[in-house]
């Protein structure tokens, strides 16, 4: 392990899949996370700010710094999903109101300042859900684009198509305009998308592993696994569900366990019909310019396995 943790920030839209991944990378002393900036997505912003803090509460971090960024996206009129996550975007188990400190600053303003500051390529950024935050920053600061390490985004799906629009995966269909303006700004971008996490799928022994760590935390992702999967194993007829935003850290911690190709990656955000499509050129049949790491392979057990192990070291 580096003696030096890598240097994160999260921004996320939690949803169950945002908080397990939130918790995974708490439990992992290879990252040193900065903030977690909070964007609307899976449910209202107010929501996905309040999850961000119970998550961490969770966790018995109320030291983290949470902050509020976009209530809605660059152009499109927000699209939420509580019809996977819930009306609270956190169902499945009732955990208590956050009472640690909501930043004041907002988070698109954290990031400009932040990247700023900090030494050139220092910090990941992490996206778990539309990239609106980062948008607006790099709008309204193109100079961060070349101060950024890198971006590890959950997002898009070439072989897999979407899952909100056969061809639109949620959070590039949620703010295309977003992905739009970070896809074309030359920052260093690795892509996991529904073509690595329709394999992260949960199954009903993992949710009895997690119960059998008799923690809060052990009981809280069952909980939330058992609701989300729902929906997923109603749409799919699989057994379990996709565990999408964990694949984020799980790469930072073990990139042995992804795979995938240099290609150049676009994002469609004018058609009605297709608006998010990721346009990947997985066989390289155009002359654009690669500029995206997009994966398309986990090795599903050895991830779990980190995942689990990760998960029982909270209290
Ligand atoms: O399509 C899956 C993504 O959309 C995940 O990040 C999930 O949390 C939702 O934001
Ligand atoms: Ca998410």
């Amino acid at each position: 392990m580096s003696l030096h943790p890598q240097k994160i920030i999260i921004d996320t839209d939690p949803g169950q899949d945002d908080g397990v991944a939130i918790l995974l990378a708490l439990a992992s002393p290879e990252l040193d996370i900065l903030a977690l900036t909070t964007v609307a997505g899976n449910v209202p912003l107010a929501l996905t700010q309040r999850n961000a803090r119970m998550i961490c509460e969770l966790a018995k971090r109320t030291d983290m710094k949470v902050f509020a960024g976009s209530d809605k996206p660059l152009k499109k009129p927000l699209v939420t999903a509580e019809n996977v996550h819930g009306k609270t975007g956190l169902d499945g188990i009732e955990l208590p109101e956050p009472t640690m400190p909501l930043q004041e600053q907002h988070a698109v303003d954290f990031l400009i300042e932040t990247f700023r500051s900090a030494p050139e390529k220092s910090i990941t950024l992490c996206t778990l859900g539309p990239m609106t935050n980062i948008a607006h920053a790099l709008i309204q600061a193109p100079d961060i684009a070349s101060r950024i390490k890198n971006i590890v985004l959950m997002g898009g799906g070439f072989f897999e198509g979407g899952n909100i629009t056969p061809s639109a995966e949620f959070n590039m269909f949620v703010d295309p305009d977003a992905a739009k303006v970070v896809f074309s700004a030359g920052i260093d971008l690795t892509v996991i998308p529904l073509d690595v996490t329709h394999k992260a799928m949960t199954n009903a022994q993992w949710i009895k592993d997690l119960r059998g760590m008799h923690t809060s935390v052990g009981e809280a992702v069952a909980a939330w696994t058992d609701f989300f999967e729902r929906y997923d194993k109603e749409k799919y007829g699989s057994e379990g569900a996709p565990l999408h935003d964990p694949c984020v850290i799980g790469y930072l911690l073990r990139p042995d366990l992804f795979s995938g190709r240099h290609i150049n990656v676009e994002i469609e955000a004018d058609s009605s019909l297709t608006a998010g499509a990721t346009v990947a050129d997985w066989w390289g049949v155009t002359d654009r310019k690669a500029n995206a790491y997009y994966l398309n392979h986990i090795d599903r057990d050895g991830f779990f396995e980190l995942l689990t192990e990760r998960l029982g070291r909270h209290a």
